[in-house]
């Protein structure tokens, strides 16, 4: 999978994408994530990117000419990813985004910033706007490693089958309660049939003890 992240800050994105996971996954060459700076496209001298809006209003909005040509030079390469802009207004970012988007061959994400971005560029380019909740960050960045982070997980080869099939959400179910060493502490013991051996019994519970958390959680239902 190909992965493109428009960015005003490529630091931000970078040193996340060099970390654990992520930077395995690229090891392997299982994902190739390239970081095209925004202001490499800003207009003059001071490589401006952003604009005062029409009609007033408080904050900077990001103007559409370095969009539009950060976007145009992936195009040029023969790539056609699915366009993703980050906006607060977007589509709320579940599991089942992750796991349909990890299916694509090439993502684009777009951060934006300040006040966000001229309504030309999310007419004209955005496959679909995400949002990461509802909640108003500063930027972008943030949304966007997390929803990398959560389709990385889902492309073939990137994590062992089993461990993405166990974790929450996955079958619509929370995951089971973990425990590891010390069997024993601080009085608080990891339950008897966990140290037993009995696989089939232990399938039995962690079925058991997931169906009740999604219940008492009330996450899905
Ligand atoms: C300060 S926000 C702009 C908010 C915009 N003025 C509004 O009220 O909808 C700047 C940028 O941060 C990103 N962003 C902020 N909160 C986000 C969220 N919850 N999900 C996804 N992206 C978000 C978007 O890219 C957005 O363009």
């Amino acid at each position: 999978m190909k992965v493109f992240i428009i960015t005003l800050f490529p630091e931000v994105i970078q040193t996340y994408l060099n970390t654990s996971i992520m930077k395995k996954a690229q090891e392997k060459g299982v994902i190739f994530f390239s970081i095209i700076p925004l202001r490499d496209f800003g207009i003059g001298k001071h490589r401006q990117v952003d604009d005062y809006p029409y009609g007033g209003g408080p904050g900077m909005l990001l103007r559409p000419e370095p969009v539009f040509e950060a976007v145009d030079s992936i195009l040029k390469t023969g790539e056609n990813p699915h366009k993703i802009f980050l906006s607060p207004q977007g589509k709320r970012f579940k599991q089942d985004d992750a796991k349909n988007l990890s299916k694509k061959d090439s993502l684009l994400f777009f951060c934006g910033h300040y006040e966000g971005f001229d309504e030309r560029i999310r007419i004209s380019l955005a496959d679909e706007e995400i949002s990461i909740g509802d909640y108003v960050l500063t930027g972008g960045e943030l949304p966007v490693l997390v929803i990398i982070d959560a389709v990385a997980r889902m492309v073939e080869g990137v994590l062992p089958k089993e461990s993405i099939e166990s974790e929450s959400f996955y079958d619509y179910l929370l995951e089971y309660p973990q425990y590891t060493r010390p069997a024993e502490y601080r009085g608080m013991k990891v339950p008897e049939l966990l140290l037993s051996g009995n696989h089939r019994e232990i399938e039995k519970w962690r079925k058991q003890k997931a169906v009740e958390r999604t219940i008492e959680r009330s996450a899905i239902l």
